[in-house]
């Protein structure tokens, strides 16, 4: 199992996406999708403490987040990652994308590197997500990538989950 922070940021890609560290100078273009711990950032200064704070959970280990930079542009147009669990060898695994980006599967190339990485790299055993139960979009993402629903869970919640075995 190697987990975060590694040598080098862990780069990865494939012929239209790159999944890289994301930079001060990407914040401009990612405000509206700056989430993190069920926080919003709205404000330049919001965003650069959010990433602040992202960048120390990296360095501690406990999470790795990606900017998705289309390969054409080398902008973000979304970010992804595991967020929890990693010292059980398992991630929660989050996403979003700029609402300009979705609907042309972005966001299934993105996770499918990132669970790639995720297992072959990190060690992964069990990967999951959670989303609410109306959320179509996600749900069909993560269906369309193999998981399955294991348990509602409570504020309208669903849990879904890819394991190893399964891949
Ligand atoms: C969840 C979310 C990332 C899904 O985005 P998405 O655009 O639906 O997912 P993808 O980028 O993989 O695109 C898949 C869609 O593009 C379509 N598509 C179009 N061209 C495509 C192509 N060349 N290759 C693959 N899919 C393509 C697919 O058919 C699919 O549409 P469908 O679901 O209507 O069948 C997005 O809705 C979002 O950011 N939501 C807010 C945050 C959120 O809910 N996060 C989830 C937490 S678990």
């Amino acid at each position: 199992m190697r987990l975060p922070p590694y040598d080098n940021f862990p780069t990865i890609y494939d012929e239209k996406l790159t999944l890289r560290q994301i930079q001060y100078s990407d914040l401009k273009d990612i405000i509206e999708i700056s989430f993190y711990d069920s926080v919003q950032a709205k404000t330049m200064i919001q965003v650069t403490e959010m990433q602040n704070k992202i960048h120390q959970d990296y360095l501690y280990g406990s999470s790795i987040h990606w900017g998705i930079a289309d390969k054409l542009t080398g902008k973000i147009i979304g970010t992804c990652g595991y967020y929890r669990g990693l010292c059980n060898g398992e991630g929660e695994l989050g996403c979003i994308l700029l609402p300009q980006y979705r609907g042309q599967g972005f966001m299934t190339s993105a996770l499918s590197l990132a669970i790639e990485f995720g297992i072959n790299n990190m060690g992964l055993k069990r990967i999951w997500a959670s989303t609410t139960k109306q959320n179509n979009n996600a749900i069909k993402l993560l269906e369309r990538l193999g998981f399955v629903k294991m348990v509602d869970l409570d504020f309208n919640e669903v849990e879904y989950e890819l394991r190893q075995s399964i891949y």
